[in-house]
């Protein structure tokens, strides 16, 4: 086969991968080849335009480190990873709704006992964040694993800062009854990293690089899917314009404002503090396997 032109080589092209051995494999290829082939005929990039989109997709894979991972960005804003998220999240049952997880989750956070305080030294408004877990139907979930982390109040997350200690993020159990508490600082808004190829097509595309404020976890219980999500401060100016698109009705909450005195775990603040409340609903695994058959 040769002498293709800019139609009969998308054919050309299918049939070289026609027996590749894995089913799966074959699936995605061909619909790559095809979407890839049909966005040319639409773009009908000039040379220089091509040259230009493989030098942006270079420095994206040159701005990759152990810390920063430029392509989850580009996934992010352009709306793919939300995408994957509501393919793989269809609940047909009333459990918590997912969102991105996002590039700042530490593998094996510290781990706390239930009413620690995990500001470590960072300034801000005391936040007091309680709730419980439970399975779809509202049963207690004993023992789950609650992960959290969140920005401080300028914006930032520990690991943004080189060579700062973990702060402002543990592992927590649930009780007996499924609950869990603790304390930090009420997180800010902030813009996502902007100063790589992402921020820079961000730009080109007349976006700002804006998320909502939000305290991230992650829930796992034995016999049901693992939660990635976020709990969104209602009111908060990006939550309807979320640079990544994260943004659910169902996961904003008021962080209530309260004046100094006694909190719910007996704690007297000297100061206004205010309390975050959530009640979240994992989804059993059987439930998602015999929708998925
Ligand atoms: C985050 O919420 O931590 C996040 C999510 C997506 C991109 C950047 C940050
Ligand atoms: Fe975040």
């Amino acid at each position: 086969m040769r002498n293709f032109d800019q139609f009969s080589i998308t054919q050309a092209v299918l049939e070289r991968v026609a027996n590749a051995p894995d089913d799966r494999i074959r699936q995605i290829s061909e619909a790559l080849i095809r979407h890839l082939h049909d966005f040319i005929r639409e773009v009908r990039p000039t040379q220089a335009e091509w040259e230009a989109g493989i030098g942006f997709l270079t420095d994206t894979g040159h701005m990759c480190t152990g810390t920063r991972q430029e392509f989850i960005l580009l996934s992010d804003t352009l709306g793919v990873s939300m995408l994957v998220d509501a393919i793989n999240h269809d609940h047909q049952t009333a459990v918590t709704e997912s969102t991105v997880l996002g590039p700042f989750y530490v593998e094996g956070p510290p781990e706390a006992p239930c009413g620690t305080d995990i500001s470590g030294d960072l300034a801000g408004e005391p936040m007091f964040a309680s709730g419980t877990v439970a399975t779809a139907d509202g049963t207690p979930l004993a023992n789950a694993i609650v992960d959290v982390w969140h920005s401080d109040e300028d914006g930032y997350y520990d690991v943004q800062h080189e060579g700062a200690d973990l702060v402002a993020r543990a592992r927590f159990r649930t009780d007996e009854n499924g609950r869990f508490h603790f304390w930090s600082i009420r997180p800010a808004a902030y813009p996502i990293p902007h100063d790589g190829p992402v921020g820079k097509m961000l730009e080109a595309q007349g976006r700002h690089p804006w998320r909502p404020a939000h305290v991230h976890f992650m829930i796992e219980a034995p016999g049901h899917e693992k939660l990635v999500t976020h709990v969104f401060v209602s009111g908060d100016p990006y939550l309807d314009s979320d640079a990544v698109f994260g943004v659910k009705d169902s996961l904003i909450r008021d962080f209530t404002a309260h004046p100094a005195g006694a909190a719910p775990d007996g704690r007297v603040m000297d100061r206004p503090w205010c309390q975050l409340t959530y009640d979240f609903r994992l989804n059993p695994i059987s439930a998602a396997t015999s929708r998925a058959a």
